[in-house]
């Protein structure tokens, strides 16, 4: 037992999405893989868990996406919702509850927090001069209103944090502010809020944090991240907001304003708490439980500071986090994830794409996961990975131990032979002991949240087993020693129990397949967790397959090519289109000189040696007009024969190749390609001015 597994309960809780856009994988690698991959191993081990997430449904996040998709919020929460959940579901995350923040229960919930605190006299009124944007009849906090960050020169800052530098910032502290939604320069107008004076509650909250330090050591660079805004020092912040969209502010005068988002959304770990079980109060008011916040680097801050702080001036037994295990970024080929660039790979678009391989991608993001310093994933990587790694190792070291298995001993475990268990003593007594060594391994670099060590140790189990396969070639010594081969093979047995049991939550795909292989039951599920570690000989077990696929270079170019598609159209988006310059005015006689004509295209040939020309005879109705024009590499001659074209009609002859051409079409050139000019429906040979 370690000193952490004294609690009595566990309330682990994943950072809640905002329903606003698809997850991709650097979310997944980011608060909820760890987090789950902590919560399997927990429930496995006995231990009393309760893990939570849900939708974040409030703020500009949601407002602005619905706005940029013409619909409402409440639309895009009911869509995004619904979709996150189920691709959160389709990748296995075993949340107890995915709730939603615009639940009646989770409005009451916060509301009723809000309150309390207000009537503790927590928070402080203030009348002040804020940005507006008139024309659209709003205040501008947040994300609606950008600018220069004081800090760090980034023009693309918005008013409550700087994305380059990291700062905390007011729309205040904006250099040449602008609105989001108007592209204005925002004028100021007074308004009430209530805020949280942060400065005045400081002290309490870094005590706690240095004294929780004693219990369990946080992260280096989430302890500094907290350390550097003390040292900053904290400054008031408002809990309300004007805007439409939220949970109304329960005071009077306040009518129109709804509460922050980063009040409310943390309180939603504790509204779907509620909505999961009556019994919530025992987990969120005792001090027998941990609570563990799993998130992203970016909201440090919300977790380590604010929430505490709130909650400690809640009381009323409020546990605070034990540990907030934050993880940094994942990038994608060297290159920050983006949704609004394309530059991701969407857990769906991976499901689509890869089909049934829900554990290849949750083993690359643990193995990658950026547990101390930002990581890449890469699709090179990810093919690396599962050929040499899941399907070279543990899917091929348990299929060949089926395999043979049933090929031997008619895939009965077989019993190891008293005489042979000695020959083999030298070589297995290691691997035993390592199987005894292994959970207690795990255990410890699972409670110190280091979930890609404890995956490599998992697989260094089945490298382990793959090299004394290897090594013994059983396959060699069947004919001339059946004995010393069922003792191989029963050792290799008792490996993949041992790896069957504990993949469970690092490929929770996997692991029921491994059990059913060796069909194991519950309770020796639970014998190996308790330290036995012999599969039960003269079981029958199953014939196996192959766990893991390999995957070819084309599978992985195609995801390349799409990324680099995605990259391209940036680049042309950034760039916009090309426009030639108008060119010098004429005078209005000068295009009256111009006689053109309607006329349709009755004959098109290609010309010999002219790879860019076309022969064609234009009908202008009253005459049959032969033209050379250098639309081949544009259209074929089929393709243009019955085309209604312009054509300028007055154009001196001019030879090209030979032939004379007779005027000249028409053609409107966009991105390098040629278009007709449609004359509509008027008849041959009528005039155009
Ligand atoms: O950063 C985000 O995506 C937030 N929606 C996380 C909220 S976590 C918690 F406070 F709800
Ligand atoms: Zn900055």
């Amino acid at each position: 037992m370690t000193e952490n597994k004294r609690s009595k309960r566990y309330l682990i809780t994943s950072a809640l999405p905002y329903a606003n856009g698809p997850l991709h994988v650097g979310h997944l690698a980011g608060a909820y893989i760890p987090a789950d991959i902590y919560a399997r191993y927990l429930r496995l081990t006995g231990e009393d868990v309760l893990y939570i997430c849900g939708s974040d449904e409030h703020g500009a996040a949601i407002t602005m996406r619905a706005k940029q998709e013409d619909t409402t919020p409440q639309a895009i929460v009911d869509k995004y919702h619904e979709t996150n959940k189920a691709d959160f579901d389709k990748i296995g995350m075993s949340f107890d509850i995915y709730h939603r923040t615009s639940s009646d229960l989770h409005r009451e919930t916060s509301s009723a927090f809000f309150k309390a605190l207000y009537d503790k006299g927590v928070f402080t009124e203030q009348v002040s001069e804020q940005y507006y944007d008139a024309e659209y009849d709003q205040f501008l906090a947040d994300r609606y209103i950008k600018g220069t960050c004081p800090k760090c020169g980034n023009e693309e800052a918005y008013g409550d944090q700087c994305e380059r530098c990291g700062s905390a910032l007011s729309p205040t502290d904006l250099i040449n502010p602008v609105s989001t939604l108007s592209g204005n320069k925002p004028e100021l107008k007074t308004t009430k809020h209530w805020f949280l004076p942060m400065d005045r509650y400081q002290e309490q909250v870094k005590n706690w944090i240095e004294a929780a330090q004693g219990t369990e050591k946080w992260k280096k660079h989430v302890l500094g991240q907290c350390r550097s805004w003390f040292q900053d020092g904290l400054q008031p912040r408002s809990m309300t907001r004007d805007l439409n969209w939220g949970v109304p502010v329960p005071l009077e005068g306040a009518e129109g304003k709804v509460l922050y988002v980063w009040l409310d959304a943390p309180i939603g770990y504790i509204s779907a708490t509620k909505a999961l079980t009556d019994d919530w109060a025992s987990y969120w008011q005792s001090e027998d439980t941990k609570l563990v916040h799993f998130i992203g680097k970016d909201n440090i801050v919300f977790h380590c500071i604010i929430f505490p702080m709130l909650l400690q001036l809640r009381g009323e037994g409020y546990v605070l986090p034990t540990n907030v295990p934050a993880n940094q970024f994942m990038n994608l080929e060297g290159d920050k994830m983006s949704t609004s660039r394309n530059h991701v790979v969407g857990v769906s678009s991976f499901l689509e794409d890869f089909p049934g391989q829900e554990d290849v991608l949750r083993y690359v993001l643990s193995m990658n996961m950026p547990e101390n310093k930002d990581s890449d994933f890469s699709w090179s990587d990810l093919q690396a990975r599962n050929n040499n790694e899941l399907v070279a190792i543990l899917g091929n070291f348990v299929n060949r131990v089926l395999v043979l298995t049933n090929k031997y001993f008619g895939g009965e475990i077989p019993e190891i032979p008293a005489a042979v268990e000695t020959a083999l003593e030298a070589q297995t007594a290691a691997i035993y002991d390592s199987l005894k060594a292994f959970p207690k391994t795990l255990d410890t670099l699972v409670h110190k949240y280091e979930f890609r060590n404890a995956l490599s140790e998992l697989m260094n189990v089945a490298r382990m087993g793959n090299k004394f396969l290897t090594d013994t070639e059983p396959w060699k010594l069947f004919k001339t020693d059946a004995d010393t081969t069922a003792g191989i093979l029963r050792t290799c047995l008792d490996i993949i129990a041992v790896i069957a049991v504990y993949a469970e939550p690092f490929l929770p795909f996997t692991a029921p397949k491994l059990r059913g292989y060796l069909n194991l039951n519950e309770a020796e599920v639970k014998a190996i967790i308790e330290g036995a570690f012999r599969t039960a000989a003269g079981r029958k077990i199953e014939k196996g397959a192959h766990l893991f696929g390999r995957i070819d270079d084309a599978a992985i170019q195609l995801q390349q090519d799409k990324l680099a598609a995605a990259k391209a159209a940036n680049e042309a988006k950034a760039e916009g289109p090309s426009y030639e310059p108008v060119k010098d005015t004429i005078q209005y006689d000068d295009f009256m000189k111009m006689d053109i004509r309607t006329g349709t295209i009755t004959t098109a040939e290609k010309m010999k040696k002219a790879k860019k020309l076309l022969q064609l005879t234009v009908d202008l109705g009253f005459e049959q007009r032969t033209v050379v024009s250098g639309i081949a590499e544009h259209y074929t001659p089929e393709e243009v024969i019955g085309q209604k074209v312009l054509l300028l009609a007055n154009l001196a002859p001019r030879k090209l190749r030979g032939v004379e051409s007779q005027g000249m079409i028409l053609m409107a050139e966009s991105g390098g390609k040629l278009h007709f000019v449609s004359p509509g429906d008027a008849e041959n040979g009528s005039g155009v001015s």
